[in-house]
């Protein structure tokens, strides 16, 4: 997950002259605050539903790919020119203390942190269709993992992260591109139906990187140089078998021998349930075909 800049140099000469407008501009996307109201929901700590979160936690909405397996954070970008982004740690030992169980729900799906900032390259625009009681399972789990005692310091933009930021070229805070009107459905039957199949698909971040009509393309705030994520849908998935999809899923390694690159989050669908993925792959075998490159 790295957002390098290739228009950097050129834009640092342009708005070389304008450091404190950047500065500025910069600092006001960071500062603004979203007036997101909490939403109440009860969380239990039944065991099966920490189970659940837990299986949501890895599988499904990965957290812990960003979060580190332990959930007690780490740097996940530190470019001398851009910045530095951390993950914070999300145990009980960490900035969850801080965090009321609404409050925890609104970060996770509004991007809105406690102090009503947003967060950045958490992709809150996928969590945002979670459905009230899988949010609230995540919760539950993350209430219930046992506190770290780590910090990995702060998240911060250096001159070329702020000019990039400044003249909307990296699409750094997420709560900005929200529709945060959007009302989540309060559950999902886990079941193999189409509706199943596109919530996974949703809240698995399928459609965040692979594009909302799932044609691939590069992924909007990755480097040039990143793989663009593949075609999903019909034109690009038929070559494959259900089977053969799955495999991929599983292992990373397709058909023909090759591996699946390290971008495509396959450590953690490995760990989907069969229901989910066979929800998932029929559904990806009903979306509308579209030409690769198209999102
Ligand atoms: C793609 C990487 C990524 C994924 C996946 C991700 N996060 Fe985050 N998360 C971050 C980053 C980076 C920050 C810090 C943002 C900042 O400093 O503005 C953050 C911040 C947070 C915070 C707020 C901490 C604070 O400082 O106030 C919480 C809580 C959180 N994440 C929970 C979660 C949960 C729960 C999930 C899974 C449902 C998740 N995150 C998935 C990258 C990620
Ligand atoms: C963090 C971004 C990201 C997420 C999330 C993600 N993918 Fe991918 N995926 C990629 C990238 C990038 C590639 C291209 C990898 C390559 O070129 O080897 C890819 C490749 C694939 C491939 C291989 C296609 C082929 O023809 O080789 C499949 C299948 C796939 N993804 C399915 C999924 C599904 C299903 C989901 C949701 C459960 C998903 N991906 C979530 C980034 C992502």
């Amino acid at each position: 997950m790295r957002w390098i800049a290739y228009a950097a140099g050129t834009l640092v000469v342009l708005l070389g002259g304008a450091a404190g407008y950047v500065y500025a501009a910069s600092n006001s996307k960071a500062d603004r605050e979203y007036d997101v109201p909490l939403q109440h929901m009860a969380i239990s700590s039944d065991s099966a539903i920490l189970a659940r979160g837990k299986h949501l936690a890895t599988a499904i909405t990965k957290c812990v790919e960003c979060h580190s397996d332990d959930l007690g954070g780490k740097i996940m970008i530190d470019d001398p020119a851009l910045g530095v982004a951390v993950a914070p740690n999300i145990t009980t030992g960490g900035v969850i203390a801080n965090y009321t169980d609404d409050e925890l729900v609104r970060v996770i799906r509004h991007g809105v942190k406690r102090d009503g900032r947003s967060v950045i390259i958490m992709p809150a625009d996928d969590y945002q269709h979670l459905a009230d009681e899988d949010v609230a399972a995540i919760v539950a789990y993350l209430r219930s993992v046992p506190a770290v005692d780590r910090t990995s310091g702060q998240t911060m933009l250096r001159p070329v992260g702020r000019t990039l930021v400044a003249a909307n070229i990296l699409p750094l805070y997420v709560a900005e591109r929200l529709d945060h009107t959007r009302i989540a459905p309060s559950m999902m039957v886990a079941d193999t139906s189409l509706a199943y199949g596109e919530y996974l698909a949703n809240v698995g971040g399928c459609t965040g990187c692979h594009g909302p009509g799932l044609g691939g393309g590069p992924i909007p705030g990755l480097p040039p140089e990143a793989p663009p994520a593949s075609n999903l849908t019909p034109t690009g998935l038929s070559k494959y078998t259900d089977e053969q999809l799955e495999t991929i899923l599983r292992t990373g390694g397709r058909p023909d021998g090759s591996s699946v690159k390290q971008e495509m989050p396959w450590r953690y669908t490995a760990l989907m349930t069969p229901l989910e993925m066979r929800a998932t792959i029929k559904y990806l075998r009903t979306v509308p075909r579209k030409e690769f490159g198209t999102r």
